[in-house]
């Protein structure tokens, strides 16, 4: 199965599951940047903290990512000022930079090795006819008050039209830096359990959080599970899902361009270099952005990341390869807040835009927050319950008519009619098998797994994903591995199992 080179090259964690009904102050469902952010700063706050994983920590997202901390997001200031005007804006831009500087000063105080390193992001573009936009962005970012510039000249080895460089930004390595913090969570009434399954929250005083492994009390509970799994708050309309794929290639360092890069336009292009850890140099190079469940053939998404690797860098040994998915907004900014208007106790963060890792982080600063019953400057820039602006209209129209045109058209076609003898191994299909509609897969031993292709979400049907060798909802992106079991939400329950004739 593809692997991450963060998750690759740090140990495995070991936390226990949850055994017995355990009480805490605050329960933190989910295992990434946000709930690991929020844990540790409720812990040091003095409250005890129950956070818990349906899997090991930090191999959601987070462990699946370009691990850039930037406030240069590709082009979205002109956007924001336009659709929320200046001030949200400038709020946002202010709490990336601030959400950075949180990183850096945590990994100072707990003097983490998780190679943090200071550089500059770049926002470029090949073609001369995007040069309009990106100017824009360039006056929108300084008006803003970010350290932006117009640059024509990068270290990248060929050349571009222009780009908007962006000083005083940062790389980490996620893994390096987020294992350490959950390991010092553990003790003093606090607790982190993995393979433990959130399947619902009953809110109240305290609030009862149901798992797979038994129940757990909380005064609080926050849904740091990516996108809430409680579809209460509907976020699961407000915010939809894209995957993107990432390869590491071996670079000599004197090769490797200094800093951050993303193109402005499409295809988009992430590149950054990563320390191997051994003195050497790797070359991460990221893109081919496309809806989960809509492509049959995600093999050629690498194929295409491999070729432009080859071609611009002269590089062909891959050491790593792997994809993951996140949530854009509608409107373009996070979610970060209660989980409905009348929940007290009920908090979510969700639709960070590719762009978690400052946001999960400033949503673990914003939630302790709101728990420890502090102000937070930035938390009515996020509010979870605001109402989208007009111009958000088109695209949520847009988003919820694709989620129904595959509810009701997946449903309507047939399923192949091949036999299920005739998959090859490693392949998936939907096919008809006495007149019902049945995921089969065949694995490289030869064995055939029969599944229902119904989302135990709302219902969508799931399709193969060759590159990963998962089942994908392309609705609201749950995904299952090929036994059934749920491998990302918002889904909290398998998919069924099916049992072939013959
Ligand atoms: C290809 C790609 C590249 C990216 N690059 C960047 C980048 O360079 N910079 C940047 O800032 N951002 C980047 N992002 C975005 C960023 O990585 C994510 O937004 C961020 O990691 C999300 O963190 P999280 O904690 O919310 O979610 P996750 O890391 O996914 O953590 C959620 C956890 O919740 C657990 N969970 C889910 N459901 C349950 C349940 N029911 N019970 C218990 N546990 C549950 C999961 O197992 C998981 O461990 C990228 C995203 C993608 C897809
Ligand atoms: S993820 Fe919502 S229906 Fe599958």
């Amino acid at each position: 199965m593809p692997t991450s080179y963060w998750v690759d090259s740090t140990p495995e964690t070991d936390f226990p599951s949850l055994t017995e009904t355990v009480s805490v102050d605050v329960a933190v469902l989910g295992g990434g940047i946000t709930g690991i952010t929020a844990a540790t700063l409720l812990k040091r706050a003095g409250k005890t903290v129950a956070l818990l994983d349906m899997k090991r920590i930090v191999r959601g997202v987070t462990g699946y990512t370009t691990a850039k901390l930037t406030a240069g997001q590709g082009l979205i200031y002109a956007e924001l000022i336009e659709s929320f005007g200046e001030q949200v804006a400038r709020g946002y831009a202010e709490s990336q930079q601030e959400a950075i500087e949180r990183v850096a000063t945590i990994t100072d105080e707990e003097r983490i090795d998780c190679d943090f390193e200071r550089t500059s992001n770049y926002v470029y573009t090949e073609s001369g006819d995007e040069l309009e936009p990106l100017r824009r962005e360039v006056d929108a970012a300084q008006r803003l008050g970010l350290p932006a510039s117009f640059v024509t000249e990068t270290s990248l080895p060929y050349e571009i039209a222009g780009a908007i460089k962006m000083d005083g930004q940062a790389q980490f390595h996620p893994r390096k830096y987020l294992l350490p913090l959950a390991h010092s969570l553990p003790g003093d009434g606090s607790h982190v359990f993995e393979y433990t399954r959130a399947t619902g929250v009953v809110e109240g005083d305290p609030c009862r959080v149901e798992t797979d492994k038994g129940p757990l009390r909380a005064r609080d509970v926050i849904l740091a599970t990516h996108i809430p799994f409680l579809d209460r708050g509907l976020f699961f309309a407000k915010v939809h899902p894209y995957r993107g794929y990432g390869l590491t290639a071996p670079i000599a360092p004197d090769l490797a361009p200094s800093g951050m890069y993303i193109t402005s336009g499409q295809p988009t292009r992430t590149i950054r270099p990563v320390p191997d850890g051994a003195g050497g140099m790797l070359l991460l190079v990221g893109g081919e952005s496309h809806k989960p469940g809509d492509d049959p053939d995600t093999e050629r998404r690498y194929r295409a990341i491999e070729d432009f690797l080859a071609e611009r860098f002269g590089l062909r040994e891959v050491t790593h390869r792997w994809s993951s998915q996140d949530y854009i907004p509608v409107d373009q900014l996070p979610y970060i807040g209660r989980l409905t208007r009348r929940s007290k106790h009920l908090y979510a963060a969700t639709g960070f835009r590719k762009w978690g890792l400052t946001n999960g982080t400033l949503a673990g600063m914003i939630l302790a927050d709101a728990i420890l019953g502090r102000p937070n400057r930035w938390s009515s820039v996020y509010e979870a319950q605001r109402l989208r602006p007009r111009a958000s209209a088109a695209r949520f129209v847009k988003e919820n008519a694709g989620v129904a045109r595959h509810f009701v058209g997946d449903r309507l076609k047939r399923g192949e009619s091949r036999a299920p003898k005739d998959l090859r191994a490693g392949e998936g299909a939907i096919l008809r098998v006495d007149g019902e509609k049945v995921a089969v897969h065949r694995d490289d031993e030869g064995e055939l797994h029969a599944l229902s292709p119904v989302c135990t979400h709302l219902g969508c049907l799931v399709s193969w994903n060759t590159a990963e060798r998962s089942w994908d909802c392309p609705c609201h992106g749950s995904r299952f591995d090929p036994s059934g079991t749920v491998i990302q939400g918002p889904a909290v329950d398998d998919l069924k199992q099916r049992t072939l004739p013959g």
